[in-house]
């Protein structure tokens, strides 16, 4: 992992928000602007414990005195929410890496119907939080297992037409596909939630039809197998290696071992950190970043969890 560009925080808040999650708040030590965040963007949180985790900041900007996400402590996770709930406490200071954005909002939209899950609620949020601004009230939808799971109620209801789907209460998941059927033909449509609701998402919207261009999810969680069969080759064209990748391992790990420095963070093809210009050659992607449109394109790649389907690729490395 590339470290030099991380901001040494410090946490200066920590507040209940629903039933297991936190908002954590990061501000500059010495009372500084941080760097600008558009509307869908995540920091990544270098912890102590060597977990890098991505979170989603809940109000972006350009003049941001602090940045807020939102931590749902999973125990079943691989260790970083639990971390960040059981050990972190306010005045630690936390190496944060700046806002990345896989999730960006297309502002100019006629419409914009917002579906969050869960702790996907974050970047919806910020979101909404941005069109307001803009003096637009988009459409929300926000589900959650139960009213004590509910998240960022207020200010959901503040800066759009909210409308909140408890599983429990109405004895079934939030109707997504007529949800989508009933938004305007024109309306950019926007989901963050666990993954059987983005599936949901992905499903509906293309049995309706709806322009790819108009379609926008963003992960928390690999959606795809990282591919690992390797047996193919890679030529680093800046650096003049060639290098091959053995069953087991992914193109990351072995322009690594080759002492080649890359950005790599979620290493799961979650935060884009890794995103690579690919030269020559047809990328295997396993990402949950890149469009279908994008993937098509095979102008870039997350070396991080995607393989090969020729038998090399040159790379802009
Ligand atoms: S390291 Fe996060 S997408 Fe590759």
């Amino acid at each position: 992992m590339e470290r030099g560009d991380l901001l040494k925080l410090r946490l200066v808040g920590i507040e209940y928000a629903g039933k297991d999650t936190n908002l954590y708040t990061f501000a500059d030590p010495a009372g500084g602007i941080l760097p600008a965040a558009d509307a869908g963007a995540h920091i990544s949180l270098e912890l102590p414990n060597g977990l890098s985790r991505q979170y989603s900041l809940v109000h972006a900007g350009t003049q941001l005195g602090k940045y807020v996400v939102g931590v749902k402590r999973a125990p079943d996770s691989r260790g970083g929410s639990i971390f960040i709930h059981d050990k972190l406490r306010v005045g630690d200071i936390v190496d944060v890496a700046p806002p990345l954005n896989n999730f960006p909002l297309v502002e100019d939209a006629a419409h914009s119907v917002l579906f969050a899950g869960g702790i996907g609620t974050t970047p919806i949020c910020c979101m909404a939080d941005r069109l307001s601004h803009l003096g637009k009230k988009p459409k929300i939808y926000a589900a959650f297992r139960n009213r004590e799971e509910q998240l960022l109620g207020p200010q959901l209801e503040q800066y759009g037409h909210a409308t909140f789907h408890f599983d429990d209460e109405a004895g079934h998941v939030l109707p997504i596909a007529d949800l989508i059927a009933a938004s305007p033909r024109d309306a950019h449509l926007y989901c963050c939630g666990p993954l059987p609701m983005i599936d949901a998402f992905l499903e509906a919207t293309r049995a309706d039809g709806r322009a790819e261009e108009c379609i926008h999810v963003e992960y928390f969680e690999a959606a795809e197998e990282s591919a690992t069969v390797g047996g193919y080759s890679v030529v680093l064209a800046r650096s003049g290696l060639t290098l091959q990748v053995p069953p087991g391992s992914s193109i990351l790990n072995v322009v690594q071992a080759a002492g080649v420095t890359v950005s790599a963070r979620c290493e799961e093809g979650v935060c884009g950190a890794c995103e690579t210009r690919v030269i020559e050659g047809i990328p295997d992607h396993r990402d949950s970043i890149l469009s279908p449109k994008e993937r098509k394109a095979n102008e870039t790649m997350m070396i991080c969890c995607s393989g090969a389907l020729s038998d090399h690729l040159v790379l802009d490395l």
